[in-house]
């Protein structure tokens, strides 16, 4: 599998997402996975604290003290877990639950740690100055973001460079052919500022393998999903992203190759896109998503997979693009 940089580690082009390991996947299938993803070059585990309130750690230990030196291993700190008990960003929190993370995969060290989303009852300086102790403690290689807005990201990523602290090389975003916001705003500052991107639910929970259809919405984690997920149907089944399951359907047709591997194929051609974040919760579902980063799609079905569902228009943009003749704000240029 291609490889590439994100900070100063090197991880494979798809990261294996754990989250379902020990849960809807169960150990023994999720081993056949772990395994069958680093026979194919596979270098890339992304889980959380939070998985399975710590299931999904605890799962991967036994199968990381057999390759601990082959993969980059993810983890992240925010949400609401039992050991330690509580959730948040604070510094002792953040401490604690490091030391939980660490001990519940069985390594000395997590390659990249990651804020599972902002903490609005901590200030953010806190949280940086923690997780910059985590570094220098040899506890973490590097630190990363996931759910930021843009605004508190580049504040983020300003104060840590201000103050000589431990910088986030990585932003973990939602983002998918029928979830493109991150577009906006955070793509363009982490393509500028230099930070690695790594969509989360790059087939929106599974919309984009086809299997929904206007007409039947069988069994999946869609259709399980409470009203306020973001793969809730009621989000996710809509005309516009029907459409561009068409596209996909057609284009697999067309390349012959199945449809989730070109939903990954698109965001893998995004410009700053590191590694997607797959979460297989089968060895089936892994094998047919694998070749991915084989593809490379031209600009003509790039932009037919893309015209469907756009993201959202929102002001200044569209009043710089449409008004200024400012097209592309992401390329103005700093110093
Ligand atoms: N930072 C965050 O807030 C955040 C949030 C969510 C996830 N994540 C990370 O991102 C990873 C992936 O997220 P995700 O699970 O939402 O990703 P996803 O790739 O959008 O969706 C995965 C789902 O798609 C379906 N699927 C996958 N491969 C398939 C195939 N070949 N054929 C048919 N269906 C297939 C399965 O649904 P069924 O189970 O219905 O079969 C599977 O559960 C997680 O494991 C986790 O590490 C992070």
């Amino acid at each position: 599998m291609r490889t590439t940089e994100l900070g100063q580690l090197t991880v494979s082009r798809l990261c294996l997402g754990a989250m379902h390991m020990g849960g809807d996947t169960p150990t023994d299938e999720a081993y056949r996975i772990l395994d069958r993803f680093r026979d194919a070059g596979g270098t890339f585990i992304d889980t959380a604290d939070v998985y399975g309130d710590g299931t999904s750690e605890r799962v991967l230990a036994p199968w990381l003290a057999r390759h601990r030196d082959d993969v980059v291993i993810a983890t992240k700190v925010r949400w609401r877990t039992s050991d330690p008990a509580g959730e948040g960003l604070s510094p002792d929190r953040i401490r604690a639950a490091c030391d939980a993370s660490l001990r519940r995969l069985g390594v000395d060290t997590i390659d990249l740690y990651q804020v599972h989303g902002p903490d609005p009852t901590t200030p953010i300086e806190d949280t940086l100055a923690a997780l910059d102790g985590l570094v220098r403690a040899g506890k973490v290689r590097a630190l990363g973001a996931s759910n930021f807005p843009a605004w508190l990201l580049a504040w983020s990523v300003a104060t840590q460079d201000r103050e000589g602290w431990a910088p986030f090389v990585s932003l973990q975003p939602q983002y998918s052919l029928v979830e493109r916001s991150a577009e906006l705003e955070l793509l363009p500052f982490c393509r500028a500022a230099g930070l690695g991107v790594l969509p989360w639910g790059p087939l929106g929970a599974g919309f984009l393998t086809g299997r929904y259809r206007r007409d039947t919405m069988p069994d999946g984690r869609i259709t399980r999903a409470p009203a306020s997920l973001e793969e809730a149907a009621h989000r996710r089944a809509t005309e516009r992203n029907f459409r561009v399951v068409d596209e996909l359907t057609a284009l697999a047709a067309t390349l012959d190759r199945p449809v989730p591997q070109l939903a990954l194929a698109w965001l893998l051609g995004e410009p700053g896109v590191t590694a997607p974040i797959i979460g297989p919760r089968t060895l089936t579902q892994l094998d047919d998503l694998l070749p991915a980063p084989d593809i490379d799609l031209d600009d003509q079905h790039r932009a037919r997979l893309a015209e469907p569902a756009p993201p959202p228009e929102v002001s200044p943009h569209r009043m710089l693009r449409e008004q200024m003749s400012l097209p592309d704000i992401p390329a103005l240029s700093r110093r």
